[in-house]
């Protein structure tokens, strides 16, 4: 099976900060855990580098618009690996393959009559880059996201006509009622479209000149977000060079995107596809917003808190972990330095990182390394179906649920440590073979936990898995039991202190 997954292509017009990382690190999770699965993944992200969000930071700085993206857009790929994230390609909107793409691809959709010349009127957020209809202006005048005084635009240029596919997009929500996740998000798009779609500008005349020419207008480039949504096809026709990935990797299967741009991905990317004769992705995933003191974070409010001092500090895998625990997965949430100090120590240093330490510094103290062979495990009813909720949640895009039920595992492991106390079956040699059980039980449910959480904490996983002699972190290595780990060595801590809070 194939599977495809992506993030937004992210602005350019400033430094990535942990909003990015964010949707990122959960397109991350998808892609590794179809990995897990056997699948052949594409997981694509990227930038995207033209229109006026650009243009005016660039303005701003007194730079170009190309070499403020060049800046960036180096910034925001090297991101990508600093999150552990395994992209297979990273489009830049700037790309000629792209920028060909755009083109060829909106004159089909002017040729299959969904183009039409008209007047614009109305409010602009040049932040957003988006015409804001009259319910979404915040106070009469201002751009909800920004807070910022909206602009009222009057300009000539080339319509989408996004009226001419209500009733489609009304039938592809009714036949595919997952097809926006999580279902309160799906609610909300549909609201939008019951709502009544108006055409939407899709040029933006001689104000803006940062952009993809229009083939049949030169005078006119086009709306960054037509642009922008394109990449996520167009990419699949030149990452691999010489070939083409469409046949094998479209259409999408989730596309993972914050709520602030749910209508250009549930509404206007669809109805675009439609317009150009292509497949509609199977989902689109949105999530909600970190917060910090009740604000979105974001480059133009000036409140970000930075993923490297974390990652620095405290290794990828702990930032991972915390943004898709700390938040439910779907919803807005707080994040904190103290709250991230909190997860790391009790979740991450001491459920599990004690796990590992205790359960391996038993096996070596009682039996010289040895795990004990045999399959008298215990704990099976526990751990029996995990593999497939943990599957059949992150299929609905249920990141942190799924995260919850491996977790309970961890904590269920750490109670049977309790209720066996090995140190106490040690002392009794009428005991040891009960305690021959209990350490090959814990051994294969650290084992398990660890296969199941490889999506999540990729480096953590490795260096365990590979500490206990088994890296198989394929699906069937994910079935307690399925292991066979016959030795151990005492494992330096996974996780280990810190005194001080994290800058
Ligand atoms: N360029 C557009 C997307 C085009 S996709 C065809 C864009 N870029 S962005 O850089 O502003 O934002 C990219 C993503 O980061 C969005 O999904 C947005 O929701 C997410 N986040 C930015 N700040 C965020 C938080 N504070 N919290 C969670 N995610 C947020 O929009």
């Amino acid at each position: 099976m194939s599977f495809t997954v992506t993030t937004p292509i992210y602005y350019v017009n400033g430094a990535p900060h942990l909003g990015h990382a964010y949707t990122t690190i959960a397109a991350d999770v998808m892609a590794r855990h179809h990995r897990q699965r056997g699948d052949d993944v594409f997981f694509l992200t990227g930038t995207d580098e033209h229109g006026e969000p650009v243009a005016l930071a660039a303005e701003k700085l007194g730079v170009t618009p190309q070499a403020l993206a060049d800046e960036n857009a180096e910034r925001f790929k090297a991101l990508a690996p600093q999150l552990g994230a395994s992209n297979d390609f990273f489009i830049r909107t700037t790309d000629p393959e792209h920028k060909a793409g755009v083109q060829r691809l909106l004159q089909a959709v002017k040729d299959n009559g969904y183009v039409e010349l008209g007047r614009y009127e109305g409010w602009y957020c040049p932040r957003c880059a988006d015409f804001k209809t009259e319910n979404e202006v915040e106070d009469g005048s201002k751009c909800p996201v920004h807070h910022i005084e909206l602009t009222r635009e009057s300009e000539e240029n080339w319509f989408f006509k996004l009226s001419a596919f209500q009733a489609r997009l009304e039938a592809l929500y009714a036949e595919q009622p997952d097809f926006v996740l999580p279902p309160a998000r799906r609610n909300e798009a549909l609201a939008f479209i019951e709502g009544g779609l108006q055409d939407v500008s899709l040029s933006r005349g001689a104000k803006l000149q940062w952009g993809v020419q229009v083939p049949w207008d030169p005078a006119h480039v086009f709306y960054v977000w037509f642009d922008a949504l394109l990449n996520y096809y167009t990419a699949l026709e030149y990452a691999v060079p010489g070939e083409d990935l469409t046949q094998r990797f479209w259409p999408a299967d989730f596309h993972i995107v914050g709520k602030d741009i749910l209508k250009f991905h549930c509404v206007f990317w669809p109805a675009l596809l439609m317009a150009a004769g292509l497949p509609v992705p199977r989902h689109i995933l949105v999530h909600g917003y970190l917060l910090m003191d009740g604000e979105k974070m974001s480059k133009s409010l000036g409140n970000v808190l930075d993923p490297f001092a974390i990652i620095e500090r405290f290794g990828v895998d702990s930032l991972r972990f915390y943004v898709l625990r700390d938040v439910a997965f779907g919803g807005d949430g707080s994040v904190s330095p103290a709250a991230f100090e909190q997860r790391y120590e009790t979740e991450l240093a001491n459920d599990f990182g004690n796990l590992a330490s205790r359960v391996s510094a038993m096996v070596v103290k009682y039996r010289d390394g040895a795990v004990p062979a045999g399959d008298a495990l215990e704990l099976r009813e526990d751990f029996d179906g995990l593999a497939g909720e943990v599957a059949a949640r992150i299929d609905r895009g249920e990141l942190t649920q799924a995260l919850e039920a491996i977790w309970a595992r961890v904590r269920r492991l750490n109670r049977y440590v309790e209720e066996q106390a090995p140190w106490k079956l040690a002392k009794d040699p009428a005991r040891r073979e009960q305690l021959d059980v209990a350490l090959a039980t814990l051994v294969e449910g650290l084992r398990t936990v660890t296969v199941l959480l490889a999506a999540y904490l990729p480096a953590t996983a490795a260096r365990l898995l590979a500490a206990l002699g088994a890296p198989d972190d394929s699906w069937a290595a994910a079935a307690f039991g399925a292991g066979a780990v016959t030795a151990v060595d005492r494992l330096a801590p996974l996780f280990p202190k810190h005194d001080a809070a994290p800058a």
